[in-house]
């Protein structure tokens, strides 16, 4: 059953700002392969976000930090070549943006032209304001992400709830309009109070996809690992889990295991 106020055959930044404006909640998962993007986009999601949480989820890292321009391209292409519907938004990686607003334009540049998605999204605000406003003058759309920023991870020292503090709470709430007024065409925020993010979201025009910020935003985002219960040992209390991959899967591989070993499989049916 579809709960849209309005069918769109593809997803533009345009889309995404009169759904805002209709009332209608914007659904965003992350994926970073082609079978899985292909899968999330025909069930109908608004954007496939290819996180820079292919560090952890992918490669195993422990931080976003080490991913690199070129494996988010990777990744990038491989979800752009399975989507027919959905925007594809790109997360710049750390160390390809922040400090310097010419090397933030080479960088988006070169993820639009080798991946061929649609958009993409930096974190920070007015600290990263130029190479937002200069991204933004070649044409491309930005998303901009405020709360926890993961690539500040040793700024902060944890993952717990930002702007608890009136003084972050303050900066966060100029940090969006600004992002606003340069012409962001949308907002994440991550890991916030929910008081706080609803008053975000009411405070501009642009929507606001939250995780971990309650129910009052424009739209909500998961990790594709983490949703579908591939994550065990990762469990914030923002997290709805959809399955339990994880179980469903190692049930599947000891079957099949077991299954080898013993000789069952391949059976007459299933050999030339
Ligand atoms: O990289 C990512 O998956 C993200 C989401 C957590 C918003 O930025």
């Amino acid at each position: 059953m579809s709960t849209a106020k309005k069918e769109y055959k593809r997803i533009t930044t345009k889309s995404l700002v009169e759904m805002k404006r209709n009332g209608e909640k914007i659904a965003m998962l992350t994926a970073y392969d082609y079978t899985m993007a292909k899968i999330v986009d025909h069930a109908g999601i608004d954007i496939i976000l290819v996180g820079d949480s292919a560090s952890n989820v992918m490669a195993g890292h422990e931080t976003t930090l080490p991913i690199t321009l070129d494996q988010m391209i990777y990744h990038a292409s491989s979800v752009v070549r399975a989507i027919e519907r959905c925007l594809v938004l790109v997360d710049l990686p750390f160390g390809s943006y922040q400090g310097n607003s010419r090397k933030a334009l080479e960088s988006a540049i070169r993820i639009m032209k080798e991946s061929g998605a649609h958009a993409v999204k930096l974190e920070g605000g007015e600290e990263i304001a130029e190479s937002i406003s200069r991204i933004l003058t070649a044409g491309i759309p930005v998303m901009g992400h405020l709360g926890l920023t993961p690539q500040s991870i040793y700024k902060f020292g944890t993952y717990t709830v930002r702007a608890k503090k009136e003084d972050e709470a303050k900066q966060l709430k100029k940090d969006a309009k600004l992002l606003e007024k340069l012409g962001c065409f949308g907002i994440v925020l991550e890991k916030v109070p929910a008081k706080l993010a609803k008053e975000v979201a009411k405070s501009i025009n642009i929507p606001v996809i939250g995780i971990g910020a309650g129910n009052g935003v424009d739209g909500q985002v998961l990790v594709i690992h983490d949703m579908l219960g591939m994550t065990h040992e990762f469990n914030p209390r923002f997290l709805r889990r959809y399955l339990d991959l994880y179980t469903e899967m190692n049930g599947a591989f000891k079957n099949y295991i077991t299954d080898v070993k013993s000789g069952d499989f391949p059976n007459e049916e299933e050999q030339y």
